[in-house]
């Protein structure tokens, strides 16, 4: 059930009794469960249909409940999360005792990350502990960034959604392993490369997209049903000709407007600069899938900023078959 604001208290009610609340992020929409609660935790994996063995982000208040959570924390985890937070940054980190296998699929690390999204501060603020959230997604499909796909996915899965209109970034936080020297980036997402390694003043590596080094980061994640063609603008018209040939049913999604494509397709951008793109990446790939369509075809936006995270999940969604 898709509520407003106002039930807020009815929320954090849900989750004390070990149900699941679907909450925005600036980043996705997540589905939470109090995080010191074991069942409460199964039922996330239950209703995704997730293996157990894939960690979860717990999200956190304020950076202060960080040792609560997490032991061991290096300087440069501190520098991170006081330059970050709250924002699209998870920083994995050696779990304290009292965070419990169900959350971290049997790791001894821990995902952790205050959200930037009023509500979802809110929500995390009233309730006053963690709450573990994945996206609120089906395993393996693309990322929820409306109220409305967490329903039209997760249905009555789910005790309560509620909605905060659309997310602000729209692709998934960008995840950091502080447990390794040097950090490690996991996900490249919504706060760039670039900014994590002026704030540590030093590079970070990062896992070359398409490997699943961490679980959960498997290669084929956050696909649509409809095949996903990356393709650069020159060879556009070719593949798509190529395609409908072939009697397939196809779309574009590209930076910029498109002409000189042939009768028939379907034009699912223009999705403008890396920013733009992030925000509408999820919500066009699954109006594809509404639209029947077989074939995507996408131009990816320049690799700056946050445009490494777009090419990153177009990666993925096209490896996924
Ligand atoms: O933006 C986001 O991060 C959203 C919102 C809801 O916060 N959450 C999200 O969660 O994308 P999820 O479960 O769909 O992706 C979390 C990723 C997984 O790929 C998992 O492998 C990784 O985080 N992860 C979590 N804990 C980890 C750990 N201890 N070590 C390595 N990777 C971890
Ligand atoms: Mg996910």
């Amino acid at each position: 059930m898709i509520v407003g604001p106002d039930r807020l208290a009815e929320a954090v009610e849900v989750l004390r009794r070990g149900g699941l609340v679907a909450f925005p992020t600036e980043t996705v929409y997540g589905l939470g469960a109090d995080a010191s609660n074991p069942r409460a935790v199964e039922r996330i994996f239950e209703a995704k249909g997730r293996p157990a063995d894939h960690p979860l982000i717990v999200h956190i208040p304020a950076s202060a409940s960080l040792d609560r959570w997490a032991i061991d924390i290096p300087y440069a985890a501190r520098r991170l999360v006081a330059a970050c937070w709250p924002g699209a940054l998870t920083v994995v980190l050696r779990k304290s005792p009292q965070v419990s296998i169900e959350v971290t699929g049997g790791l001894d690390t821990v995902g952790l990350r205050v959200p930037q999204q009023p509500l979802a501060l809110s929500l995390l603020g009233a309730f006053g502990g963690g709450i573990a959230a994945p996206s609120a997604n089906r395993f393996g499909r693309v990322s929820p960034t409306r109220a409305e796909h967490v329903a039209a996915e997760l249905g009555d899965r789910v005790d309560l959604i509620i909605d905060g209109g659309p997310c602000r970034i729209g692709l998934e936080s960008t995840i950091i392993d502080l447990t390794r020297e040097p950090p490690e980036v996991l996900r490249p997402g919504g706060v760039d490369v670039e900014t994590l390694e002026a704030v540590l003043e030093t590079p970070v590596s990062h896992t070359a997209s398409g490997e699943a080094r961490a679980p959960g980061m498997l290669a084929t994640h956050y696909a649509p049903r409809a095949r996903v063609e990356i393709v650069q603008v020159a060879d556009v018209a070719r593949r798509v000709r190529e395609r409908m040939e072939q009697k397939l049913r196809v779309g574009v999604l590209a930076p910029e407007p498109m002409d000189e494509l042939p009768a028939g397709v379907v034009q699912l951008g223009p999705a403008g600069n890396a920013a733009a793109y992030a925000r509408v990446l999820y919500a066009r790939l699954r109006e594809a899938d509404a639209r029947d369509l077989d074939v995507v075809v996408c131009i990816p936006p320049p690799p700056g900023g946050i445009g490494a995270a777009v090419r990153d999940r177009l990666q993925r969604a096209a490896m996924a078959r």
